[in-house]
């Protein structure tokens, strides 16, 4: 099998010119203890990009793990690339600047790499939009970007933005491949990044990935994720198990032929996931519908105090 040129730690130019590292370490559904090991793990196994968001209800276990990661493996702030999302309960301008700064706390950070408006919220992404140009241009974020658009909500962005997304953060894996939207993502130089890459167990357990991964002696998760990078998605695929994170980077060792990745391609159904209806999430076809309330744990400001 072909060597891979790309490496845990290649990064991919946005549309600012800021780098930003191809694969990351998601952390949905991690609890905050959860969340602080893991990102020290992933940290200390060679990840740089770190993903959260307030929704998770996790960022001062990041925080705690991103300062004892950066202790353990002799690293700067400045060598990670750390994102999170606007809660869908603090959108509008004032409120959105104003909950800034508790991401920032939580996380013990003094700026962030990348800002995402996590979901379209009708009436007021617009307004959440221009915060985050205003936190961009005052140098508190290195870059801005949304999660969870389409094309409709795109196309509105846009024609109110002044900065154009560096980034919409999607779902997407083998059975969900958003071919519009990366189209669209592709004309206005936008970068897309992939939410729960390895597709709520589905896509690991599909017999076509399974076949592949025996032929190169990989696991289905390694297939999917080397699948994304050979795809130009970037991907932040979640565990709360160093093996998982260990496995989940150990993928730059081979390279998918042509014919693979077709085979891979033809397995796209596009149905966005129903999955999270248990917690009031939705697809972003259906208008209206997002969370207001921090997702599953209540978040807190003090990671000791839990
Ligand atoms: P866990 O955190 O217990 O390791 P996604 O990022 O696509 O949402 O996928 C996350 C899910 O996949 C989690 O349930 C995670 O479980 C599991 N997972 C992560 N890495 C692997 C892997 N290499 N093999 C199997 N399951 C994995």
């Amino acid at each position: 099998m072909a060597k891979s040129s790309l490496n845990l730690q290649s990064t991919v130019a946005l549309n600012n010119e800021v780098q930003m590292p191809r694969e990351g370490l998601g952390v949905w559904k991690a609890n905050l203890h959860q969340a602080s090991d893991a990102v020290k793990d992933a940290i200390v196994d060679g990840y740089r990009l770190i993903d959260t968001a307030k929704q998770y209800g996790n960022e001062a276990g990041v925080g705690n793990g991103i300062k004892e990661g950066l202790e353990a493996a002799g690293l700067k702030r400045e060598d990670l690339f750390i994102t999170t999302k606007v809660f869908n309960g603090d959108q509008g301008y004032d409120s959105t600047l104003a909950n800034f700064q508790g991401s920032l706390d939580r996380l013990g950070l003094d700026y962030l790499d990348l800002y995402l408006i996590h979901w379209p919220v009708d009436n007021k992404y617009i307004e959440t939009w221009r915060a985050l140009e205003k936190l961009y241009a005052d140098g508190k974020v290195r870059s801005i970007g949304v999660s969870n658009f389409d094309v409709e909500t795109m196309d509105d962005l846009l024609q109110h933005a002044n900065v154009t997304p560096a980034v919409n953060q999607i779902e997407f894996n083998p059975l969900i491949q958003q071919e519009e939207m990366r189209e669209y993502a592709d004309k206005i130089n936008m970068q897309i990044e992939a939410w729960s890459p390895l597709g709520g167990g589905e896509a690991l357990s599909n017999q076509t990935i399974l076949d592949i991964a025996k032929k190169y002696n990989k696991s289905a998760a390694q297939i999917i994720l080397r699948w994304d990078l050979q795809s130009n998605v970037i991907t932040i695929p979640k565990s709360v198990h160093d093996n998982r994170i260990k496995q989940n980077a150990d993928i730059y060792d081979f390279e998918l032929s042509s014919d693979d990745i077709s085979a891979i391609n033809a397995l796209n159904k596009n149905q966005p996931s129903l999955v999270y209806d248990d917690f009031a999430w939705h697809t972003p076809h259906k208008k209206n519908a997002y969370v207001d309330e921090v997702d599953i744990w209540p978040d807190t400001n003090d990671f000791n105090e839990k």
